[in-house]
């Protein structure tokens, strides 16, 4: 039977010019690049420049997934943003994204799930994709995280960084069965109980200013293992795809204990894990199509392959999509 499938058309991705390096951050709060490295896995992170905002992270990374899908902004129906640090409370950054790249009709909004916000936004396009309502969506990942890092904490602010990640998804047709392309199956989950373990302090209606990022480090990754590993196995029991299945695991780069942790709880080979965090740290909603996006550049993602994305974040928030290429 035909059904419509959401195809993951083309990935694209951007990282400001300024790296900070370990040693560099060493400088200024009390940690070495030894203790980062071992705990963390990073060696760097992307810093935005001044002026430089989430959108011009979004817009520079949204473009060249439009030049890799060869469309213009009039060939997309909706653009979704996902990330936690808009240039604005509003309007959303995507309006300005919208705007910014000449899209005169359809829709855009912002998506807030921390981390997860790309993988949310991947997850909400198939919806309406599947559903009918738009043919071609711009999904992105864009994230100027530094603003919101307190640089004398360091318990946090070794860990994130700054970027954007983008991708065209759009209607494609499959026959029902796992061996389509486009997007199989993706399963979201948030629990509010556990908000208080990783959070910004401001906000609009109870603060009026942006606060810094809070973390209980701790139970944060043991929360992310276990939630991680647990929306992965949903994936694999809707699909009836096991771990050996999978060509490529895309993972919300946080950590890279927590990328251990999960692949060796879930059994996924260690090749087949993608590895960016040691390059840009944290970028939270950003750092999936990043990943994404490294793969691609790797000229290492064929066709037909299984894709597993995954990502969690404050909320807490958290999911998984399983794609075929
Ligand atoms: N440099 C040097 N020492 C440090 C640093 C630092 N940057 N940060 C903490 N320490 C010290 C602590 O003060 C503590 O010292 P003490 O024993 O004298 O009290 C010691 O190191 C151990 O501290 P812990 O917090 O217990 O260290 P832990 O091994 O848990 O590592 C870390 C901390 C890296 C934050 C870890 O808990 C972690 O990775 N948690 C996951 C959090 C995460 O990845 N969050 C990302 C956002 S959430 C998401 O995206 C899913």
């Amino acid at each position: 039977m035909a059904v419509t499938r959401t195809i993951i058309k083309s990935v694209g991705g951007y990282l400001p010019e300024r790296i900070m390096t370990n040693d560099e951050l060493a400088t200024m709060v009390d940690t070495s690049d030894e203790w980062i490295t071992e705990r963390t896995g990073i060696k760097q992170r992307h810093i935005a420049a001044e002026g430089e905002f989430s959108s011009h992270l979004a817009i520079a990374a949204a473009k060249i997934a439009m030049q890799r899908a060869q469309v213009e902004a009039n060939d997309i129906d909706l653009v979704i943003v996902g990330t936690t640090t808009p240039d604005l409370t509003f309007p959303s950054t995507a309006c300005i994204v919208q705007a910014e790249l000449g899209m005169t009709h359809g829709a855009a909004f912002d998506l807030q799930a921390a981390c997860s916000g790309f993988l949310y936004g991947l997850a909400i396009a198939d919806s309406f994709i599947v559903s009918g309502a738009y043919k071609r969506i711009l999904v992105i990942g864009a994230e100027t995280l530094t603003r919101l890092m307190d640089f004398k904490d360091r318990n946090t602010c070794i860990l994130f960084g700054d970027g954007a990640g983008a991708a065209i998804v759009e209607a494609g047709e499959g026959r029902g069965e796992m061996s389509d392309r486009g997007i199989l199956s993706s399963h979201l989950r948030s629990d509010g109980r556990y908000r208080g373990l990783l959070t910004a302090t401001g906000g609009a209606s109870s603060t009026q200013s942006i606060g810094n990022i809070h973390m209980d480090g701790r139970e944060v990754f043991k929360h992310g293992v276990t939630n991680i590993s647990e929306a992965i196995f949903e994936a694999m029991n809707a699909t009836g795809f096991g771990a050996d299945d999978i060509d490529w695991f895309v993972p919300h780069q946080a950590n890279g204990r927590i990328l251990e942790g999960v692949a060796r709880k879930v059994g996924m080979a260690r090749d087949k894990v993608v590895v960016t965090v040691d390059k840009h740290a944290n970028t939270s909603a950003a750092s999936v199509p990043l990943a994404l996006n490294h793969l691609f550049e790797s000229g290492k993602l064929e066709r037909d392959q299984l894709v597993l994305f995954e990502a969690m974040g404050g909320g807490f928030t958290w999911g998984s999509v399983l794609a075929r290429w």
